[in-house]
């Protein structure tokens, strides 16, 4: 019913009486009131006068039915504390494979290593849950999978020259654009799911609270549709990650990546790691050659280029 109204919005360029759209659709005039505020809870413009409705722009709505053929796994909140608490919910509920939970704006987003990703309108956030069939100690392969993911929507899509910094961040022109974060559960020696949260500069403007980042609107100098992002972003990281195991994704991620070759410093909860990154090893961990001659395996921790 709520898409049906849209749609009946979407083909008008002229103000619609209640009395008209209720006839149309054969429900009573407060049952249509009810979905158009269901609409405008995902962000429709929809103004109201004496007249009746008209729906006042082309819109960047993140609502099921604007992703044909993914309707049953995209799941929108206007505001949630994080995507990933939600996610986990569902995920232990039992909610298929690429089921997504998006949000407009967090109020507790989270970033890697405890600390907070501020969440303002006009980003995008979302968290979506796989269940591949790997061996737990194989789950890294999807966040790097992911995150190749997302620069190749942002290259072949938005023609923005995305790399990748490891682990998982995408940076354009050395500033951070999109951070990503993991959360695995696992049951019987097998995955049970991954979630991949992942946080998006599009038309929100990041700078006042960190600096070195940057958004996809200020780098195309325009409005960046956020659900064409999503749906890019879902497109591509469907189809490879239902080619084959990931045994090759470490390879195909170093194509992308700026951080090999690069002076660097890792941060991990408990210690802080100096030296050339040399490689990311098949295990997914950076290699870094340190001071001295000795090398350094890191398995997780933020990286900082220098
Ligand atoms: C990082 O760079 O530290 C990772 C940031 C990840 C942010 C995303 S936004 C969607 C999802 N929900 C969260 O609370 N965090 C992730």
């Amino acid at each position: 019913m709520t898409p049906d109204i849209l749609d009946i919005l979407k083909s008008q360029n002229d103000i619609l009486s209640g009395e008209a759209l209720s006839d149309r659709l054969g429900v009573s005039r407060v049952t249509v009131w009810k979905h158009i505020r269901k609409l405008r809870e995902y962000g429709y413009a929809i103004e109201s006068s004496s007249k009746g409705y008209i729906l006042k722009n082309g819109v960047d709505v993140i609502a099921p039915w604007e992703f044909p053929g993914w309707e049953d796994r995209i799941h929108y909140y206007p505001e949630v504390d994080s995507t990933m608490d939600v996610a986990r919910k569902a995920a232990r509920k039992g909610c298929p494979s690429y089921t997504v939970v998006a949000a407009g704006r967090q109020l507790k987003g989270r970033g890697r290593l405890d600390r907070s990703w501020a969440s303002t309108d006009g980003g995008l956030y979302f968290t979506v849950t796989v269940r591949p069939e790997l061996a737990p100690m194989l789950g890294y392969r999807v966040n790097f999978c992911a995150s190749l993911a997302l620069a190749k929507t942002l290259r072949d899509r938005f023609d923005v020259p995305a790399m990748v910094k490891w682990p998982n961040d995408i940076l354009v022109g050395e500033k951070k654009l999109v951070g990503l974060l993991s959360e695995m559960e696992t049951r019987s020696d097998m995955i049970s799911f991954v979630n991949i949260g992942i946080g998006i500069n599009v038309n929100n403007d990041p700078t006042s609270v960190a600096p070195e980042a940057t958004s996809l609107g200020r780098i195309t100098g325009m409005p960046v549709a956020r659900k064409a992002v999503l749906s890019g972003f879902l497109d591509i990281f469907r189809s490879r990650m239902e080619k084959d195991d990931l045994s090759t994704i470490i390879d195909e991620w170093k194509d992308y990546t700026l951080t090999i070759g690069r002076h660097v410093r890792v941060e991990t909860v408990r210690d802080v790691f100096e030296g050339k990154a040399v490689d990311v090893d098949e295990g997914g961990a950076l290699i870094l050659a340190m001071r001295g001659g000795r090398t350094q395996r890191v398995i997780h921790g933020d990286c900082f280029h220098s």
